[in-house]
């Protein structure tokens, strides 16, 4: 949105997939520490995100929002304060209806929703200490129009706040509203593209229910123009490392999450990750393709079937690219340096995972492992003007 803090993908760890509605303060501290000392923080994420059931089910006397009296006796001031410490930034949750979604399915009591408190719950945050607000829709129907308006009171109260807070949107978290794929870009500085994803791989056709990565995948790379510093698409929160998928299969949902330029919210219990894990939410090189100034959302410029060519450009010419292979066994997956966006040549290409260089002549091709992906930054080219327009996405018009 208009004066966004968030001019990259904002990249941080999100309390919800890993701890639920049983979220403690116990728990978001030893998060925060294990970012710090795992070496997340020093890799780019900062935002540690408390999710739904932190506060208390009811407002004080005066209204205000407070914390959970048990679930987190030392209050979110004081939360917020250790999230500073450790060199992170403090994110926090609520909607702008009655009810937040827990309290909307009946798992957590109250109706402590900002509706009618907007100004006041954002004066709240911002004496707190917050950097980030998730504010998801939740548990009612609603026209287009209503949640322009509703989000909006909330981007107004938390720029009126003078405090720089991130805002992050869920339009689609309501089952009979899902599907609006509206260009949020003024409204927020990053939205949800689809209802959640979970650690599915891939569960039907696009618009099944549960999502998996695949699922979001789909709905989520043809609005890739509308992204781009300040208005990022939001496939949701990483999978990573949960349970539902292959060490291969994490990997190659990061990589695709990366060349997207989405947020990079890590959802895994950050706390016991393997080494694997953390290498892969890690990896600097995918991380520097995401954070690229230039903001360009990934494109698919090829699909196959089976396989699939993603092309991101990247503010110094260069172009990341992913050979993806969906299908059930290994395949060669290929493309050229025209079909990204580059003339000329000879090109070297940096294979993102090892950090290997190779020289093309403008073939770009892999053997790539079923549901794996190749990713590589290609260089030493020209970028093709016609090209390079399309897939930076220009006339958006939006910063
Ligand atoms: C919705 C959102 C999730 C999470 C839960 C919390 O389902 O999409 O990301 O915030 O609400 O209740």
């Amino acid at each position: 949105a208009p004066g966004s803090p968030a001019l990259t993908p904002p990249m941080g760890w999100n309390s919800w997939n890993s701890f639920g509605c049983q979220i403690t303060e116990t728990q978001v501290r030893q998060a925060a520490e294990a970012m710090a000392s795992s070496g997340m923080r020093d890799a780019g994420y900062r935002y540690v995100v408390v999710d739904d059931c932190w506060f208390d089910p009811q407002r004080d006397a005066q209204g205000n929002l407070r914390a959970h009296p048990t679930k987190f006796p030392s209050g979110m001031k004081a939360l917020g304060d250790h999230i500073h410490s450790l060199g992170l930034k403090f994110g926090i949750y609520q909607a702008p209806n009655e009810k937040t979604c827990a309290q909307g399915s009946g798992a957590f009591p109250g109706a402590t929703g900002s509706l009618g408190h907007e100004a006041q719950d954002a004066r709240t945050f911002a004496s707190w200490g917050v950097d980030y607000l998730k504010y998801d829709w939740c548990s009612r129907n609603g026209t287009r129009d209503e949640q322009v308006a509703r989000f909006g009171i909330m981007r107004d109260a938390l720029r009126a706040t003078g405090r720089p807070i991130v805002y992050s949107i869920n339009p689609n978290s309501y089952h009979a509203i899902t599907g609006d794929k509206y260009n949020w870009g003024e409204v927020a500085d990053m939205w949800r593209t689809t209802e959640d994803l979970l650690d599915i791989w891939q569960n039907g056709n696009v618009n099944s229910y549960p999502m998996g990565v695949g699922n979001v995948l789909d709905v989520t790379a043809p609005l890739a123009a509308q992204s781009g510093p300040g208005h990022w698409n939001d496939p949701d929160m990483l999978v990573v490392g949960r349970p539902g998928l292959t060490l291969n299969q994490s990997r190659s949902h990061f990589a695709l999450w990366a060349l997207m330029g989405s947020p990079l919210m890590a959802g895994n219990d950050v706390r016991s990750m393997s080494a694997d894990i953390s290498a892969v939410l890690r990896n600097s090189r995918l991380i520097a393709v995401n954070q690229d100034s230039l903001g360009a959302g990934g494109r698919r410029v090829r699909d196959d079937g089976n396989t699939e060519v993603f092309a991101k450009p990247l503010s110094d010419g260069s172009v990341a690219v992913g050979l993806f292979n969906r299908g059930g066994s290994t395949a060669t997956v290929s493309t050229t340096a025209a079909q990204i966006g580059l003339s000329g040549g000879p090109f070297t290409l940096t294979d993102l995972w090892t950090g290997a260089n190779s020289t093309s002549n403008g073939q770009i091709s892999a053997s790539v492992s079923s549901h794996g992906i190749a990713v590589f930054r290609v260089s030493g080219g020209t970028p093709l003007a016609s090209q390079t327009s399309r897939l930076r996405g220009t006339g958006s018009g939006r910063c």
